[in-house]
């Protein structure tokens, strides 16, 4: 049982919000994300599908069809550039290039090393400060490539 008795009670009442309890799985797989090491395992998903009375595929259906949720493990560090309007053009594409060179990883990859995943995502509400970074669960903003630079060298 991949799913602890704190995240079942959580959800539990977190369905008695929503007209039918399907309806949560979104917000239960980010908190399972969240919690259970940062990814959604097989064995995740084959215990929402028993919760919500739904098949394990359509948990799988959902989970991977959202960017946000990953299907493999992250690295040790995870960076989300922001490649929205407000970001794309105050650098946002620099700012993804650099990454990769910085770390080794490809876009929604991982680093041979393990100590880097790279992800690109929709806007954070930064806009006004942009461009952005979210690295690990801290944004940066109004980054520049000399604070991209350190930021990932105090990682390594
Ligand atoms: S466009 Fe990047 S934070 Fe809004």
């Amino acid at each position: 049982m991949a799913l602890p008795k704190n995240l079942k009670d959580e959800f539990t009442e977190l369905v008695t919000h929503y007209p039918e309890s399907r309806a949560g799985l979104i917000p239960a797989l980010h908190r399972c994300q969240e919690d259970l090491g940062g990814w959604i395992t097989p064995e995740i998903m084959e215990d929402l599908a028993e919760f919500f009375g739904i098949e394990p595929v359509e948990v799988y259906g959902v989970a991977s069809f959202y960017p946000m949720f990953r299907l493999t493990p992250p690295g040790e560090n995870v960076i989300k550039v922001c490649h929205n309007i407000s970001c794309d053009l105050r650098g946002a594409s620099d700012v993804l290039e650099k990454a990769k060179e910085l770390t080794g990883a490809d876009v929604h990859g991982t680093s041979a090393d393990g100590k880097f995943t790279l992800e690109v995502v929709e806007c954070q509400g930064c806009c006004s400060t942009a461009p952005m970074i979210d690295l690990n669960d801290q944004f940066h903003e109004n980054l520049t490539l000399d604070e991209l630079e350190r930021l990932i060298g105090g990682c390594k």
